[in-house]
């Protein structure tokens, strides 16, 4: 018998285990071992019905992800299923934790469903590209109607099992004890001479086509760039429209096909690993000790502050916050419950809810009062010389072993962590605005800071619903360092002739959220302003010269907030449109300097504004910045929302050929002598080795 599948009797009822940890994923030796046991139970003269059931955590949550792109081995799951369907004794699933993807179709394949009240049950493959390739968009139709089945194939979420049980999916939900409830419930099946229910041979209620046309139409700007969503809707069609289950069988085979060869399910697979990975840090284990975070103090409460605050609020951590003024104080606190009132308005949250994360601030004018908090996050103007006595004032208050974090964007980390005689307690935790909704924190680690805090703040991204990325120390970390390489290239293209709307279309096209002139009116034109206008008065011979981006900045144009910026703003309408005012100072600017303009093609914003990122994400790489290509992956998948199906962007820079594109850099760099085309060694090296990112 198979290590990872046993079988058992139990009375009358045989008892199938699946046992491979960490979640039961259905590898070869799974499948092999589910097939084996069933002969076993159906040559157990003694069991009159069989049940199947998860070890451990969790009924299988779903195929082993890691098999997908190798050879398959036979039984595929498919046939699992179907083996499991028509078997001679009625067959009964019963399910804890979470039966994802071919774990569900496997309970689809059983006569009936029991559920624990925790267990959860979906089929996500969407989420990877995939479909529910193993009959699931044909049985789950004959369950709940092709409608309710798209739609949650679609949407591709777990669903509870109180929710499974009103849809017709879950026959029966129990508390306690799964296995003695379940083998109880099949007992009584057995009792009551149930009849066997082949989910395969009941009918399927017909659809217009237009239903599965209009469901297509409304998810196609949500899911611009994706495959995998519409196939699912075509093989859920196949299942109202085929003539038999066998030929919605077929279709549902031939479109898992296409998508499993896809370059979007690729990237999506390579993003669900990365995900994981990212929270793994090189020397630091699950032993590594790490500080217990009870209370937390946040200094300032401005656009960050309040932000910040409301992930730890939501997380049930209460929160103090410190200003200079009781009205910023008071001005901060209001916006988090106005924040909060507009998410239980839509009802994503309750009235009760809103109050008790309001109940956990507290504030103060008053250093001495942080001295219980166990994490401080400072998030005051961004200048050295404040950031400075702020430290000093926290290593004066704060108590022992206390984690002293910056949400600084650009300053250093390391100069920071001099201003306290505890620089193993310092460590940047760079949120992104709005800081309550952009699920991406890029922790900084400094020279200096120990392991246990940097093991405490990984632990604790994930404890208030981020994903965390450890950085080390640069100006603009990864994320906006390799941003602002693209944005000075945005506007070169621009000054050469492009105009700001062909950019931004051409990199909204590629399937970012928008375009960076775009991005640039959201932010506010007067920040980026702001900092050069600071340079020019600092160090007037480094500074960058005013171009007219600057000359928006001085007329107010700050975009989406004044009404303009790059770009003009209808009132209340966030739609960015061509400004004649932006293209008179342009022009005005092209001017000034002689420039001639010429026809730029898309492919060369296109290459420009997306080459000089992958080359400075190498050089991240070679300074040890980023630890891994997938972490710049991840910081630019849920920091600027590059598309999820091109898998980040040192993986989609592998897709394209670290070849072709290093011979662009250094074609770039040739033409314009701009030191950001340098190209970096490590791609240089790659390039010439044949190899890619992923190999590193
Ligand atoms: N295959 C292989 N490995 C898997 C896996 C799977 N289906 N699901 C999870 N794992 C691995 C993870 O990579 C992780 O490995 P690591 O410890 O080495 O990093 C480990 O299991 C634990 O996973 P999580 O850290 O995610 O644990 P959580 O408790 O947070 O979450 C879960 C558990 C909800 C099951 C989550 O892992 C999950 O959503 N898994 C994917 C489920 C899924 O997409 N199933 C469908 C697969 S496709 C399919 O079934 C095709 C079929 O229709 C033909
Ligand atoms: P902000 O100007 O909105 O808020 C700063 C707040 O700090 C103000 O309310 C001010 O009264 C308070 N403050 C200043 N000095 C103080 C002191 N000594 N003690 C107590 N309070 C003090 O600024 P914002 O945008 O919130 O930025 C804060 C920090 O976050 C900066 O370091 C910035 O670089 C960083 N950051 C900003 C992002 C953004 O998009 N706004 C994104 C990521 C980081």
């Amino acid at each position: 018998m198979s290590e990872v599948v046993s079988y058992e009797r139990d009375g009358d009822v045989g008892v199938i285990t699946v046992d491979n940890p960490p979640v039961n994923a259905l590898g070869h030796a799974v499948r092999q071992g589910i097939v084996d046991a069933l002969d076993k139970g159906i040559a157990d003269d003694g069991a009159k019905a069989l049940l199947i059931i998860g070890g451990g955590r969790t009924f299988p949550a779903g195929a082993d992800i890691r098999e997908f792109g190798k050879p398959p081995q036979e039984p595929g799951l498919p046939d699992v299923v179907q083996t499991l369907e028509d078997s001679e004794k009625l067959l009964v699933a019963a399910v804890h934790g979470t039966a994802l993807g071919g774990g569900m179709e496997i309970t689809l394949g059983c006569d009936y469903r029991v559920a624990l009240d925790s267990a959860k049950m979906g089929l996500p493959e969407v989420n990877l590209g995939l479909l529910p390739g193993a009959g699931g968009t044909q049985r789950l139709p004959r369950l709940i109607g092709a409608k309710a089945a798209m739609q949650a194939i679609v949407e591709g979420k777990p669903m509870k099992a109180a929710q499974l049980e009103k849809m017709g999916v879950v026959d029966h939900v129990v508390s306690g004890d799964l296995k003695a409830e379940a083998i109880a419930y099949a007992e009584k099946l057995i009792a009551d001479n149930a009849p066997r229910r082949k989910v395969s041979e009941l009918p399927v209620e017909k659809e217009s086509d237009d239903v599965f046309s209009e469901f297509e139409k409304s998810i196609a700007r949500k899911k611009r760039g994706f495959l995998a969503p519409f196939h699912c809707i075509k093989a859920v069609q196949a299942a109202a429209t085929e003539s038999s289950f066998e030929a919605g069988m077929k279709r549902e085979r031939e479109l898992f096909t296409e998508l499993l060869n896809s370059p979007e399910s690729a990237a999506q697979r390579h993003v669900f690993f990365a995900e994981r990975e990212v929270g793994k840090v090189p020397g630091i284990s699950k032993e590594t000790p790490k500080r217990e975070i009870k209370q937390v103090g946040i200094i300032g409460a401005g656009t960050m502050g309040g932000g910040i605050a409301m992930n730890f609020l939501s997380a049930g951590i209460p929160v103090k916050m410190l200003e200079m003024k009781q009205e910023a104080l008071d001005k901060g606190v209001a916006l988090i419950r106005k924040n909060y009132e507009a998410t239980a308005k839509k009802g994503r949250i309750t009235s009760e809810q809103v109050e008790q994360c309001m109940s956990l601030v507290s504030t103060s004018l008053s250093y001495d009062d942080l001295s219980d908090v166990d994490l401080v996050i400072e998030a005051v103007f961004e200048n050295m010389k404040v950031k400075k006595t702020v430290f000093g004032e926290l290593d004066r208050v704060c108590k022992d072993g206390a984690i002293l974090a910056t949400n600084t964007s650009t300053l250093d980390v390391n100069e920071i962590a001099q201003s306290t005689k505890r620089p193993q307690d310092v460590i940047g935790m760079h949120f992104f605005s709005p800081a309550n909704v952009m699920k991406l924190l890029e922790n900084v680690r400094g020279e200096a800071t120990s392991d246990e805090v940097i093991a405490t703040v990984m632990d604790l991204s994930k404890r208030i619903g981020k994903v965390g990325v450890l950085v080390g120390v640069c100006n603009g970390f990864v994320g906006n360092r390799i941003l602002h390489k693209r944005q000075a290239q945005a506007v070169q293209l621009v000054n050469e002739g492009a105009t700001p709307s062909q950019v931004d279309k051409v990199l909204f096209d590629f399937g970012l959220p928008m375009g960076p002139f775009a991005m640039a009116d959201l932010a506010g034109l007067d920040v980026g302003w702001r900092i050069r206008e600071g340079l020019r008065e600092d160090d007037p011979a480094n500074a960058p010269e005013r171009d007219w981006m600057d000359a928006l900045a001085e007329q107010e144009r700050w975009g989406q907030k004044t009404g303009g910026g790059v770009f003009d703003y209808a009132e209340g309408d966030r739609t960015p449109r061509p400004s004649d005012t932006a293209m008179a100072e342009i022009e005005k600017y092209r001017k000034e300097k002689g420039i001639e303009t010429r026809d730029v093609s898309d492919q060369e914003i296109l290459e420009r504004c997306l080459y000089v990122m992958v080359n400075e994400g190498a050089k991240i790489l070679e300074e040890g910045i980023a630890m891994r290509p997938l972490d710049v992956d991840i910081v630019w998948i849920y920091g600027y929302g590059f598309p999820v199906y091109r898998g980040g962007l040192m993986f989609w820079a592998d897709q394209v050929g670290l070849d072709a594109i290093h011979a662009k850099v250094k074609q770039f760099h040739d033409e314009s002598g701009d030191a950001a085309w340098a190209p970096s060694p490590l791609l240089e090296k790659l390039a010439s080795e044949g190899r890619k990112f992923g190999d590193l």
